[in-house]
């Protein structure tokens, strides 16, 4: 994956554990690199080993980290350094949702070797959307999960979050259930 995501858990350890905790992290992940470059491509193993690496150096689930990292990556990542990106995505949850298989098209823009994530919407009331995320990439559901959270919070609109079928179930694909308040 692109550097930036790798640069994004960098910044999710330092902001909310500090500099020390990022250098046990990367040493365990046997991460040599001093800095990621946003723009070069590195092979898949040295995210998901940071990953892992964060979980038992914070002892945290791994599930908790992927998480966190979903809602840094909407708050902060793309707040901070997308915001434009961001605000093309829609003017509410519903829409952003609505509008998310587009959304790495946009990406693409900038981060033209991307591998993106595919995503197919379902309306099933007002309030109701069932979000489906289909991947290349193994074990990032609760990343998506994470993703999703971020962006009600970005919106500031309550809505409770269900991962509904997983690939870790023997599923395809993952499917969320987003419920938004009346
Ligand atoms: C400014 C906003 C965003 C940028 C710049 C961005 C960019 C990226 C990049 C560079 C990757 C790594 C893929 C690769 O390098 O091959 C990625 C992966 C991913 N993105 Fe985004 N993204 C953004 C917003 C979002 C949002 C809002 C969602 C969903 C709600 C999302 C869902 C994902 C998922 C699930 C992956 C994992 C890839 C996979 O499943 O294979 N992204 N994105």
């Amino acid at each position: 994956m692109y550097g930036l995501v790798n640069q994004a858990i960098q910044g999710l350890v330092t902001d909310n554990f500090g500099a020390e905790s990022w250098v046990k992290i990367k040493e365990k992940a046997g991460v040599t690199d001093e800095t990621f470059l946003s723009n070069k491509i590195y092979d898949d193993s040295v995210t998901y080993n940071l990953a892992g690496a964060a979980s038992q150096v914070l002892s945290m689930p791994l599930g908790d980290v992927l998480h966190a990292f979903g809602k840094y990556w909407v708050l902060k990542v793309g707040q901070q350094k997308y915001g434009t990106l961001m605000k093309s995505g829609g003017d509410s949850l519903m829409e952003f949702l609505v509008n998310l298989p587009n959304f790495h098209s946009r990406v693409m823009l900038i981060y033209s070797d991307i591998r993106p994530p595919e995503f197919k919407i379902e309306k099933t009331d007002d309030r109701t959307l069932l979000v489906h995320y289909f991947s290349t990439r193994a074990g990032l559901t609760d990343f998506m999960g994470g993703l999703i959270a971020g962006l009600a919070e970005m919106y500031q609109t309550t809505a409770d979050i269900t991962c509904v079928n997983s690939r870790a179930d023997g599923h395809d694909h993952d499917v969320f259930q987003v419920v938004t308040q009346a």
